[in-house]
């Protein structure tokens, strides 16, 4: 049994607000541990064109026995595929590779502020969109400025923008600005890859609640509201960050993990990532 609550996107789209990441997880190994996640009672599988698994991804959405409408699954375009017929071929791609009927969630991967002009970009999305083979579209790693522009020309709002937050990068600007214009944050690399589970800070509000580390920090996004999907390929750990829903952190908590902000990016910055 799942207590995972859904957000409602823009659009009327849900979307669990807990889910399983697949960067990192080589092809081989990515049919099981998707399969693990599902077993565990995970319901959103966030992939991308670049993990270079989608194929195993859709494999075991398939193999899981699970109705498709059950499944959250999300993808992204291809840093390679911004002009406006790759990426309506690119998707493609990805329909083909997971193969499920449908595509719940399609985002732009990376803005690339110095190569190409991701307003064009959007409109192949805003195509995809229409056609209603991605349910909703979105995208990632866009700072306030980059969301402003596409604004400028956009007929579809996306629905989300994946950015990289952690409690070293609690990223108040970029989802204020989300919440100001009905765009969900999603949060990658939600345990910073492991880099905050030795905080002392944060170990201490685990002994207080009797968890572990990465529970208090994945809970801590829950609690401000954003979507998140760890990855793990072990299984005592897939069951560890999914096991989120019988326990609170109080306000207190929440506040003494917000401030160790320091604004440390694990991944690239997006305002000088060019491809
Ligand atoms: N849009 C983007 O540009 C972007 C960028 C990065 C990530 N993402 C998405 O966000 C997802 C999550 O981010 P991420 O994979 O970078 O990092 P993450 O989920 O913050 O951390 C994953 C790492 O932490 C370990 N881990 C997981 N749970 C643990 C636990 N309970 N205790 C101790 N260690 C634990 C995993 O090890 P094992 O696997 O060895 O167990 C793995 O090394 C990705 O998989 C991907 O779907 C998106």
């Amino acid at each position: 049994m799942s207590a995972v609550p859904d957000v409602t996107l823009n659009n009327g789209v849900r979307i669990p607000q807990l889910g399983f990441g697949t960067f990192q997880i080589p092809p081989e190994q990515t049919r099981e541990a998707t399969l693990a996640a599902l077993e565990t009672g995970y319901r959103h599988i966030d992939t991308a064109q670049m993990y270079g698994n989608e194929k195993e991804v859709g494999q075991a959405v398939r193999d899981s026995g699970l109705d498709r409408a059950d499944v959250f699954v999300t993808s992204k375009l291809d840093n390679g595929a911004h002009a406006y017929d790759d990426a309506l071929r690119a998707f493609d791609g990805t329909m083909d590779a997971l193969d499920l009927g449908h595509l719940d969630l399609f985002l732009i991967h990376w803005p690339l502020p110095g190569r190409g002009d991701f307003t064009e970009t959007w409109k192949a999305m805003e195509e995809i969109y229409r056609s209603g083979r991605a349910k909703a579209v979105g995208v990632s790693n866009f700072q306030p400025p980059h969301l402003r522009r596409l604004l400028e020309s956009a007929q579809v709002v996306p629905a989300v923008n994946q950015i990289e937050v952690h409690p070293y990068l609690t990223q108040d600007a970029v989802r204020a600005f989300g919440a100001e214009h009905e765009i969900a944050t999603e949060a990658w690399s939600p345990i910073a890859q492991g880099k905050v589970l030795g905080d002392p800070v944060i170990a201490a509000v685990a002994e207080r609640v009797g968890r572990s580390t990465a529970q208090v920090t994945l809970r801590w996004h829950l609690q401000r509201g954003d979507i998140v999907f760890p990855k793990s390929v072990t299984r005592e750990r897939v069951e560890e960050n999914f096991a989120l829903f019988d326990f609170a952190l109080t306000e207190g908590d929440m506040a003494e993990i917000s401030a160790l902000n320091r604004d440390e990016r694990t991944g690239l910055d997006p305002d000088h990532f060019n491809g």
